[in-house]
């Protein structure tokens, strides 16, 4: 089957199936600086646990202005249970710059959005794509995954035949529905183990359907999957020191915890020691010391 095919049963699919998300509805639609947050916070966040903080976040941010001049410790404060905290300071940075160096206006071309804090090549097409309808590849894990099993079958591709499929089956005009709707069969039909290819709009064509399609060979289907990266071990690393650490900052007073709280949280310290972990906040604008005191910023 041709790639025109291809796109129109997946674009039709889209259009009775779409999942029902807030920023893919007005006021957000088409607003650059919403698809923009979405974006950030869905690069390492599951859209469940996204859709209430972003719509928390628009209520208390609404506009790039409004970001721009909040304390970053105000969206440190609101990222809460979202994790990887980073996103927030880089986020509040990206909106100073934007209002300084760009009048305000989310840019419209990738390599300007590249150019932004906290923005790598995926956010920088999504923002392209989504909020200015840029006909640009867009690739997340499902998009991924999804195309690779189209052309390639159960056997997991390299990185270097999957990356031209997002080009060659990019549609000439739709952009935007065609990525999401790639994302919502990734997250909803085209799993990783549980692939249920009897809803998949384009079962007739996939080259991993016939292996998969009666759902029960999860090795089969995980197999399949390609350079699915893996997960960092969490307990015990420098990532779980430094979300409790901001985690109790949240909770703290306004004027912060001692440092003999900080130390208190733990009854292990990390194996390169508590100070070298809250250098590392200090330095990535995600607390202040002072004092013998740390606070959010
Ligand atoms: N994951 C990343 N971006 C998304 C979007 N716009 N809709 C649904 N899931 C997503």
């Amino acid at each position: 089957m041709d790639t025109a095919s291809v796109n129109r049963l997946v674009l039709d699919w889209y259009a009775a199936n779409a999942r029902d998300l807030p920023w893919r509805r007005p006021p957000y639609l088409g607003d650059a600086y919403a698809v923009l947050v979405s974006e950030v916070m869905l690069q390492q966040t599951q859209v469940d646990r996204t859709v209430p903080k972003f719509l928390d976040f628009m209520a208390r941010f609404p506009s790039v202005h409004a970001l721009a001049e909040a304390p970053p410790g105000d969206v440190i404060a609101l990222w809460s249970g979202m994790g990887y905290n980073n996103r927030a300071v880089r986020l509040q940075r990206l909106a100073e710059v934007v209002v300084a160096d760009h009048a305000g206006e989310i840019p419209r071309d990738v390599d300007t959005l590249l150019t932004l804090p906290g923005i790598g090549p995926y956010t920088a097409s999504a923002v392209a794509c989504f909020a200015y309808g840029a006909s640009v590849p867009v690739v997340d894990t499902n998009i991924y995954r999804v195309l690779s099993r189209l052309v390639h079958g159960v056997q997991a591709p390299s990185r270097a035949e999957v990356e031209p499929l997002a080009t060659e089956f990019l549609p000439a005009t739709e952009a935007s529905s065609w990525h999401q709707a790639l994302m919502d069969i990734g997250a909803t039909i085209c799993t990783v183990q549980t692939p249920r290819c009897m809803l998949c709009p384009v079962r007739e064509t996939c080259a991993a359907a016939p292996a998969l399609q009666d759902g029960t060979n999860r090795k089969l289907a995980e197999a399949s999957v390609p350079y699915a990266p893996k997960q960092a071990k969490f307990a015990g690393s420098s990532r779980y020191y430094r979300g409790r650490i901001v985690e109790a900052l949240r909770q703290a007073p306004p004027g912060g915890l001692p440092l003999a709280g900080v130390d208190a949280l733990f009854s292990e310290p990390p194996a390169g020691g508590l100070p070298q972990i809250i250098d590392s906040l200090v330095r990535d604008g995600l607390a202040i010391c002072e004092c013998d005191t740390l606070r959010l910023p």
